[in-house]
């Protein structure tokens, strides 16, 4: 596929597996994260299977980061095709518990990042008259669970925000917009958990289950991408069959 992507937390996780295999299938990828060496990493990995990768170190959180990174995907490779949003955090807490700070974080990485990203995007799909915004939101973007309140709403928003998008571009604009809703994930997101009722108790929980890999959601991205310009897969909610609900 000669396109050209732009991947958010992709220093670990779902964004790593992701900017790999996209990488495999022909997609140049931009590479966005704060963890330079990881990215690095990726980048050399990705570069000895012969695709191509652009190293953007940077915070959603930043415009100013946010605006560059667009900037020199435009400047390396003159067109962008594919945004992945999929930066976040989860610091589950129980609302009692009052940890405001991680609130605030959760609303400005999963939700203004989200905002920041597709912001800067825009203009070039504008002009394009195409392109694809694929949003991670969450299995918590569809139903809530106690410890959940605050990372639900963030993921609640991203779902609201991709419809909003979708309602207003995709039909005029030729811009696609897919909303990836994974339940749970083998990753470092549960390593953000501070609140000492939860940590415990939902590490338990996940670790009596068989979890999704990385790579499960990588496949359903790429599924997405990978459909003729006159289908949107709008959304993709994916669970393990141990999690049930
Ligand atoms: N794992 C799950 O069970 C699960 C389920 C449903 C949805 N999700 C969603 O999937 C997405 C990816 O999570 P993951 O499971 O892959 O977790 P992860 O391994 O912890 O990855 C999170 C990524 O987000 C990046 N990030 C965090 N804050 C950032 C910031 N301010 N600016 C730029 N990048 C930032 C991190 O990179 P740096 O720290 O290097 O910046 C990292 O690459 C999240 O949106 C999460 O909510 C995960």
């Amino acid at each position: 596929m000669n396109k050209v992507a732009l991947i958010t937390g992709a220093s670990s996780g779902i964004g790593y597996a992701t900017a790999q295999l996209l990488a495999e299938n022909g997609i140049k990828v931009g590479l966005f994260a704060r963890r330079e060496q990881r990215l690095k990493t990726l980048a050399e990995n990705i570069s000895k299977k012969g695709g191509k990768a652009l190293i953007l170190k940077g915070d959603v959180t930043k415009r100013k980061d946010v605006e560059n990174a667009v900037k020199e995907i435009i400047k390396e490779w003159s067109h962008i095709d594919i945004l992945v949003n999929n930066a976040g955090l989860m610091p589950l807490s129980f609302i009692k518990n009052l940890h405001i700070d991680e609130w605030d974080r959760m609303v400005d990485v999963n939700i203004k990042g989200v905002l920041y990203m597709s912001a800067a995007v825009l203009p070039y799909m504008l002009k394009q008259h195409s392109g694809h915004i694929i949003n991670v939101s969450s299995v918590a973007g569809r139903r809530v669970f106690p410890a959940g309140a605050v990372y639900c709403a963030t993921k609640y928003a991203v779902r609201a925000f991709s419809d909003g998008l979708r309602c207003e571009l995709t039909a005029q604009e030729k811009i696609r917009v897919t909303t990836i809703e994974p339940g749970i994930v083998k990753t470092e997101l549960p390593n953000t958990i501070t609140d000492i009722e939860i940590k415990e108790p939902f590490a338990k929980r996940t670790a009596a289950m068989r979890p999704l890999q990385a790579n499960d959601i990588a496949k359903s991205i790429l599924y997405a991408i990978s459909q003729p310009d006159y289908a949107d897969v709008a959304e993709i909610l994916v669970i393990p069959t141990d999690q049930g609900t």
